[in-house]
């Protein structure tokens, strides 16, 4: 029976099911254990990068040659016709969507995956960003990283902290945690920088438990996953960011309280919300997170592009 993942285009966790999350993250394992070199032998992926990245287009890169496969692609825009010659993204995805079997995107405007999926040449197109929309893959190698670390999906108490707002990660987890039993959220985030509406009332909508606090003390101790975020300087004004940013530091002292089985996780890449004594201590789990989008990745790429594994 052919997966349902095969040839389907990921722009947004909501069009994931529960059980295709869980396909991806076991399938994910799998790789991590046993890694296979034929799964995209003979397929060329492009991997096109209009926003900066290290992670994702590397990891992207990374996985796809460890499947066999072949990447072409950009890092950034700079060069392209589109650029240069106002070649407009919709011809451009139809021109190299031609070329190759799968499309990987990320691109700073919001909805710009879904334009690509639109005008994609019959291929499968992977959103690797769109502006502080969404980030699916992010999300893959995060559900990926937390079974890996706390052996469930269910039942899970996690704290999101920082840049709720523009954090496009954040945003992506919540909706995929929200398809899972017993998930409790604790928000803690500057007001300018709270989670959006539109998130809370899915939350609300789909009956899941989140609460707003001040500082991250008062949860460190009820916590199975801390999940911290850069404040970005960029989104606030001088004043404004030092008064912020100082609030949401995490250091290792703070973890003197956490259970046994706390994970500390962030997308990376961090500034100083995390001091570095924190990266030796147990709970530290954010180089592991990353390196994990390497088989996560690796695990979506072979499902959307083998209909049986
Ligand atoms: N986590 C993440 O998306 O990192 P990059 O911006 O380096 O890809």
């Amino acid at each position: 029976m052919a997966n349902s993942l095969f040839q389907k285009h990921i722009i947004s966790i909501p069009e994931l099911t529960r059980s295709e999350l869980e396909l991806i993250v076991e399938t994910a394992g799998k790789l991590k254990a046993e890694p296979n070199p034929q799964l995209l032998k003979n397929k060329v992926v492009a991997c096109c990068f209009f926003e900066p990245s290290t992670r994702t287009r590397l990891s992207f890169e990374t996985a796809i040659q460890r499947l066999g496969g072949t990447v072409i692609g950009f890092d950034n825009g700079g060069n392209t016709s589109l650029a240069n010659k106002g070649e407009t993204l919709a011809d451009s995805v139809q021109v190299i969507s031609s070329y190759v079997d799968a499309f990987v995107i990320r691109h700073p405007q919001e909805g710009s995956a879904r334009l690509a999926s639109e005008f994609s040449h019959g291929v499968p197109v992977v959103n690797g960003g769109d502006g502080a929309n969404q980030h699916p893959t992010q999300t893959l190698l995060d559900l990926f990283s937390i079974f890996e670390t706390q052996g469930r999906l269910d039942n899970l108490n996690i704290a999101f902290v920082g840049d709720l707002k523009y954090g496009r990660t954040v945003h992506s987890l919540a909706q995929a945690l929200s398809k899972f039993n017993n998930i409790n959220f604790f928000f803690i985030a500057p007001e300018i920088l709270a989670m959006p509406d539109y998130i809370c009332e899915e939350l609300n909508q789909a009956g899941i438990n989140y609460s707003l606090h001040a500082t991250m003390e008062e949860v460190i101790p009820k916590l199975d996953i801390l999940y911290m975020t850069r404040v970005q300087k960029e989104r606030l004004d001088e004043s404004e960011y030092v008064h912020i940013k100082a609030a949401y530091v995490l250091t290792a002292s703070m973890l003197a309280d956490a259970p046994n089985n706390l994970k500390v996780l962030h997308p990376l890449p961090r500034i100083d919300e995390i001091t570095v004594d924190v990266d030796k201590t147990k709970h530290a789990y954010y180089f592991q997170q990353a390196e994990n989008g390497v088989y996560a990745r690796e695990a979506l790429l072979a499902l959307v592009l083998n209909e049986q594994l």
